[in-house]
């Protein structure tokens, strides 16, 4: 089966011609032999980049059983994981699951006290189950909420019965998770984060396999989809290789001066999926002050908020759309006979062919409002094209961030709030950073606020 993704260029003319993206062929070729030799900064997270070899038969045959397991159990999950332990596996259930993504909720994503209040209150008197998801399994969000969630299972259905509806995945070493000692202490199954792959890199791992699983989507598919992808990025050359053809584009757009990439979908099941994208593209590429700012917006329903700024506004904008070229289900416009609205012309047109033309005049108006556009496009949003387009992006981000002259596949900018927000709690160890951070705070509380009584 091929892999179906395309990627049309017509749009990105003239700031990114044909020729011009050419030359940045033997850049790629560098790059991407940097990648596949494992010989660039980073090397020892490149886990992901054969995906056959990430989730190997027996693997996601035990992950498919144990989602069996639990589905027979508990009618909800709750998946406890921040940033890479959770987004991959919410973007490809929200994506494909159907009216079954309410079966599972997320937690430990937000410190917000409300939500979680909610949530616990929500789970009473349901059949739930936990997969707490954390590498480092330390991290203080899914952390809290583990805490919380689990005493609350444990009080519905008991200590002894929540063993079995609790399962952990993490770093493999004890050493190193704390979250692998407490589920060994605790008898929990477990699953290994595997310790050459970053969590923005993970979501074809245990790490998004099992959720996905439980949410009733064909992992298999997901997972050859990649692997098919992959396959094909076996060629350099941008001229077919579409995923490269992307990052040839958007750094030249960035060396243009182009400082955002806006990821646009015209479907609402991709809402997380954008959400996937930015922390991938973000985290992997933000360093040294320096790449193209990721940012998303959902069409039709942004062209009536942020339409006009992207229409009008500073030109420091290229968008990405993402099209699904199956327009079903079949929606038919109704025949009015008064006709009060106008929209006669339209009666027996599919919503989905106006949801086309919607795109094909957008693509064009911003190209003429000077926002230089391409399209990826899927024939159709499924399991095994969604898994293709994951490692699309996945293999197209690490390309561009060794581009781009950063080590794609770190995150030490993530340290600075933790070790402020620990110093402020007061953790054991941190006692000197506490008196600087709280003194620092204080200053900056020299000006009164500005309020209304
Ligand atoms: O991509 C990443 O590495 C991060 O987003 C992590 O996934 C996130 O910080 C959560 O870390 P952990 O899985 O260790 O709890």
């Amino acid at each position: 089966m091929g892999v179906g993704i395309k990627l049309d260029p017509n749009y990105l003319s003239p700031e990114a011609s044909p020729a011009e993206i050419s030359q940045w062929q033997d850049r790629v070729d560098y790059v991407h032999s940097v990648l596949v030799d494992g010989t660039g900064p980073g090397a020892a997270f490149l886990g992901w980049l054969y995906p056959d070899a990430l989730m190997p038969a027996e693997l996601l045959s035990g992950i498919e059983a144990t989602a069996v397991r639990l589905r027979e159990k508990a009618d909800v999950m709750v998946v406890i994981g921040i940033g890479g332990s959770y987004l991959g596996a919410r973007a490809v259930i929200e994506a494909l699951a159907g009216s079954d993504a309410g079966r599972v909720v997320f937690a430990g994503q937000t410190l917000a006290p409300d939500y979680i209040a909610s949530l616990l209150k929500s789970l009473k008197g349901k059949r739930w189950c936990i997969n707490v998801v954390s590498k480092s399994g330390t991290t203080t969000e899914p952390a809290v909420a583990f805490r919380l969630l689990r005493a609350a299972l444990e009080e519905q259905v008991g200590v002894e019965a929540a063993k079995d509806l609790i399962v952990a995945t993490t770093d493999p070493d004890a050493g190193k998770s704390a979250l692998r000692r407490v589920a060994t202490t605790k008898g929990y199954e477990l699953f290994d984060v595997p310790p050459n792959v970053g969590g923005r890199f993970s979501v074809l791992s245990a790490v998004g396999i099992l959720p996905i699983a439980f949410a009733g989507v064909d992992v298999r598919a997901l997972v050859k989809g990649a692997a098919n992808c992959c396959a094909a990025c076996e060629t350099s050359a941008v001229k077919s290789n579409p995923a490269y053809y992307w990052v040839a584009a958007r750094n030249l757009l960035y060396r243009q001066g182009k400082s955002i990439e806006l990821l646009a979908t015209w479907d609402p099941r991709l809402l997380y999926f954008a959400e996937w994208w930015k922390q991938l593209v973000g985290e992997s590429e933000g360093k040294d002050h320096m790449s193209l700012f990721p940012a998303s917006v959902q069409y039709t329903t942004d062209l009536h908020s942020m339409g006009q700024w992207v229409q009008d506004g500073r030109r420091s904008l290229l968008e990405t759309f993402i099209s699904i070229e199956d327009a079903s289900p079949s929606v038919r416009i109704p025949d009015d006979p008064d006709n009060a609205d106008g929209l006669n012309f339209l009666t027996g047109t599919e919503i989905g062919e106006v949801n086309r033309k919607a795109f094909e005049g957008t693509a064009l108006a911003h190209r003429d409002g000077g926002v230089p556009n391409m399209t990826i496009s899927i024939p159709k949003l499924d399991a095994y094209h969604l898994g293709a387009l994951i490692y699309f992006f996945e293999r197209g981000t690490a390309v561009s961030g060794y581009l781009l002259g950063v080590n794609p596949f770190d995150q030490p900018g993530v340290e600075a709030y933790k070790t402020n927000m620990f110093a402020l709690l007061k953790k054991p160890g941190s006692e000197a950073k506490s008196a600087e951070v709280l003194r620092r705070v204080e200053e900056g509380r020299k000006l009164a606020p500005i309020g209304f009584e």
